[in-house]
């Protein structure tokens, strides 16, 4: 098995038009559906990664930061942060175009994990990631942390043992 993968290697990118069945009722695309697209472009990063089954383990952040209206075009690019033992930490960013100045503009980004499993489900090993470029260094060094916190959150880890998380509070 591969042991080691760059980030450039699990790169998604997805991208297709906002139609009128996929709005809310002020024809902005609906969240639900922007979270599909997300899922999608995420999962297919982690399968990229590991070669594995894949499953989503947890949605750990997003932030719908502006509205994208009907007729739109938007792109999904998901990418590894960091792998760990079973999981992978996938950052998901969304853009959208401009028509006439084909100027793009963030409008949500999300935090995915997956976890690679075999055909009965269990958890299994995936390779290591090294990150290359100044974002990817940091979005890898926050991993840790923020899968504590998924962990104290779903109720998987004791907040006593998440010493990451713990440093953001000492430090
Ligand atoms: C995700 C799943 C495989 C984890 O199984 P589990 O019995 O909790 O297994 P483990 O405790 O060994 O955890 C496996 C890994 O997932 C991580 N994990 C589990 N829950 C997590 C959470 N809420 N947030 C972040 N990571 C999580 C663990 O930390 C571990 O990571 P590591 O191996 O890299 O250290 C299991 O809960 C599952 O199958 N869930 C349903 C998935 C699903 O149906 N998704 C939607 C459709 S794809």
């Amino acid at each position: 098995m591969i042991t080691t993968k760059t980030p450039k290697e699990s790169l998604t990118i997805l991208t297709d038009m906002v139609l009128p069945a996929e709005t809310n009722a002020l024809d902005n695309l609906f969240g639900g559906e922007l979270l599909a697209r997300m899922d999608r472009a995420s999962s297919i990063a982690a399968q990229r990664h590991s070669r594995r089954i894949v499953v989503t383990a947890s949605v750990n952040h997003v932030v719908f930061s502006k509205a994208v209206p009907v007729g739109s075009v938007v792109t999904v690019e998901a990418k590894l942060s960091r792998a760990f033992s079973s999981s992978m930490e996938i950052f998901v960013d969304v853009w959208m175009e401009d028509r006439e100045s084909q100027e793009r503009t963030k409008v949500n980004e999300g935090i995915y994990t997956f976890v690679a499993v075999d055909r009965t489900g269990t958890p299994v090993k995936v390779p290591k990631l090294i990150p290359e470029t100044e974002l990817e260094k940091e979005r890898y060094d926050g991993a840790l942390r923020r899968k504590q916190l998924s962990l104290v959150l779903s109720g998987k880890m004791n907040p006593h043992d998440a010493t990451e998380l713990k440093k953001l509070f000492t430090d």
